[in-house]
């Protein structure tokens, strides 16, 4: 006869059946699944600014990241440091102190970028427009300048027209602010792409944000159009984050990416070994969201929704 406790025993512990688990044989499935991705890359350079004038949502950590995910499956990707931080120039392990040629260099005394352009150590197709510490004037210093907003964008013109080796992707990384610096980002680009933070008050801002854009495209840029959003920081085990994430979801169907950037340790430990995620540890969970985000990127392409397509 069983011992009345014996049926009532919980099955053995199994490490299959536990979140952990689940989770990495997620993550490998997802691996394999980007090792086989096949990406075609259309020849011509696509511009994304990579904007929000709220600070800390991540723009940085996605302009470094996506471009060095871009480069992984093949395109060579320039990204513009355009905020006074720097902080795109240190996660690409480009110099950028004070006596460095820089994007200000660019901006206020007209240099030609080919001039300014570092390659990042990580790959010969991951170049880099330094920032440095003289981009915290730049937005006074330009107030007074001609042609103020088409600064970037006439010099950008300039080095893709004698460009040898042409440029699959620009990254534009902005200041948290909706100056001039940001203004000139709108005006040389042609997609914009807003990470957003999965927390409170991630949509605060955004239609101020919005209104800009549509300033600039009635008066310095038609072309400019809202292409991509990019969930990033997103912890699962908190509701406000679904929340979040379904309310921006609904908001903008067709710009919110399905890669969902959570929130990584590793993410946020890379730029101190001036790194990006996908050099760092390519496998992790971070670098894989950021690999899967590129690959949508460049399915997605440029194209703008037609009428009555959404
Ligand atoms: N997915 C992530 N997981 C963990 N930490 C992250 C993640 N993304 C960004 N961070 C961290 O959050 C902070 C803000 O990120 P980041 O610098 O990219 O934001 P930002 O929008 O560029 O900020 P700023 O407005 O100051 O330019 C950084 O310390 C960064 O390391
Ligand atoms: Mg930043």
């Amino acid at each position: 006869m069983k011992h009345p406790d014996e049926s009532a025993a919980p099955a053995p512990f199994s490490l299959d059946d536990s979140p952990i688990a689940r989770e990495l044989s997620d993550l490998t499935a997802r691996r394999r699944a980007l090792d086989k991705a096949e990406v075609v890359l259309t020849g011509r350079t696509r511009v994304l600014t990579v904007s929000n004038q709220k600070g800390g949502v991540g723009k940085t950590t996605t302009a470094v990241n996506i471009a060095a995910a871009l480069v992984s499956v093949g395109a060579r990707v320039l990204v513009i440091d355009l905020d006074p931080q720097g902080n795109a120039s240190t996660a690409l392990g480009v110099p950028h102190t004070a006596d460095i040629p820089s994007i200000y260099d660019v901006l206020i005394d007209e240099f030609p970028l080919a001039d300014i352009i570092q390659t990042s150590p990580e790959s010969p197709d991951l170049l880099c427009a330094p920032s440095t510490i003289h981009l915290a004037g730049a937005e006074i210093e330009l107030v007074s300048q001609v042609a103020r907003e088409h600064r970037l964008k006439t010099a950008l013109d300039d080095y893709l027209a004698g460009d040898e080796n042409k440029l699959d992707f620009v990254l534009i990384d902005c200041p948290p602010s909706l100056g001039l610096l940001t203004i000139n980002a709108f005006t040389a680009a042609n997609e914009l792409m807003i990470p957003i933070q999965c927390e409170y008050y991630a949509l605060e801002g955004l239609s101020q944000l919005l209104g800009t854009v549509r300033m600039i495209q009635k008066h310095l840029n038609p072309a400019l159009f809202l292409s991509t959003i990019l969930l990033t920081m997103y912890d699962g085990r908190t509701r406000l984050a679904q929340q979040v994430a379904e309310e921006v979801r609904e908001h903008f169907p067709n710009e919110v990416l399905h890669a969902v950037i959570p929130r990584s340790v590793r993410v946020s430990e890379a730029p101190s070994f001036g790194q990006t995620v996908i050099a760092y540890d390519r496998q992790s969970a971070g670098a894989i969201a950021y690999r899967e985000a590129a690959v949508e990127i460049i399915r997605r392409d440029s194209a703008p929704q037609k009428e009555g397509e959404s």
